[in-house]
């Protein structure tokens, strides 16, 4: 895939999924911005990612959004390619999450990748000539997780924005999709069911087993890369507004909430009507342990 003379922004590309995401983008052809909220890690990432800049700044705020955007428009001219992947966890139960949690994971995601993507936006229709919003999601964000009120909150809006600038940004050609990726890192690593594997291929060198990689769909960061080059690339432009599941060896199109059993009764529903007639089956959630 040849992505020669696109600029793309990565958010949060110090390390794990967003350098790799990085590396590959500049790999295909393209011009990069790295940023990270740690200034060694995005001196680091300048060094490994070819003909790259480097951003330190903490998505979330506005001035950051706009620092981003002005940093690929001095270096390179132009923004073609947002990718918004910066993250963190604070994991807690409900009882136990503190308002810091909360808001720390709601700021880096939810409202960074929303001033990340309104900065992109702005200057991708004064451009003209379309562009690409990539959103990072997660499984969580699609089926809630334990411990996870703060990030599976902020995941699951992120996939609800993609739907909703994908018609706001379809007559300015720009597509935006959100990605919902399963990699080993070091946030997966803190992942009690996974951390064992992760551990022994790293100590040993060997692959990945194939249940992790064919059933879970976690392999390595680089297994990623593919979706996000494509989804990065003019291949791409019919796909927008969707949410794309991919790791290991798995590529998976995500459905949109919709309505999947429905009953009409004339004059509406009393709370005694429902409960005389109930029998929907319930639905499935969570991500199985
Ligand atoms: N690893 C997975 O399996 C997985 C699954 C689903 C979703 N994701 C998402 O993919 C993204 C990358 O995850 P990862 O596993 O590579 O995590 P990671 O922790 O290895 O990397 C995240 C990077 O983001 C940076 N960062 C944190 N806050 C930032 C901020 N405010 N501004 C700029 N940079 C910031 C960190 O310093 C770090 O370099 C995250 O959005 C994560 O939620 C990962």
């Amino acid at each position: 895939m040849d992505l020669s003379g696109k600029v793309a922004v990565v958010t949060g590309s110090g390390r794990g999924l967003g350098l790799a995401y990085a590396k590959a983008l500049a790999t295909a052809g393209a011009s990069v911005v790295v940023n990270d909220v740690e200034p060694a890690a995005v001196d680091a990432a300048v060094a490994e990612v070819p003909g790259s800049v480097g951003v330190a700044a903490a998505v979330g705020a506005t001035e950051s959004a706009e620092q981003l955007v002005a940093a690929a428009v001095e270096a390179f001219g132009k923004l073609d390619v947002l990718i918004t992947n910066a993250g963190i966890l604070r994991d807690r139960v409900l009882w136990k999450m503190t308002d810091d949690d909360f808001d720390a994971v709601i700021k880096t995601h939810l409202r960074g990748t929303f001033t990340c993507a309104r900065a992109a936006a702005i200057r991708m229709r004064e451009q003209g000539t379309g562009g690409r919003l990539i959103l990072i999601s997660s499984p969580a964000g699609q089926r809630g997780n334990f411990g996870q009120t703060n990030y599976a909150a902020a995941k699951a809006g992120i996939a609800a924005m993609a739907r909703t600038w994908a018609l706001e940004l379809a007559r300015s050609e720009i597509t935006v999709n959100a990605v919902v990726p399963v990699a080993a890192t070091e946030m997966t690593k803190t992942i009690p069911a996974f951390a064992p594997a992760i551990e022994e291929a790293e100590r040993t060198g060997q692959p990945y087993p194939a249940w992790l990689r064919h059933d879970e769909g976690l392999g390595t960061v680089e297994d990623v890369t593919g979706l996000i080059t494509f989804l990065a690339s003019d291949a791409s432009k019919a796909i927008t507004g969707q949410a794309i599941g991919v790791g290991g060896d798995k590529l998976a199109l995500w459905s949109h909430p919709a309505e999947k059993e429905v009953v009409h009764r004339d004059g509406g529903w009393s709370a005694d009507d429902i409960a005389g007639s109930w029998n929907f089956p319930s639905e499935t959630y969570g991500i199985p342990s």
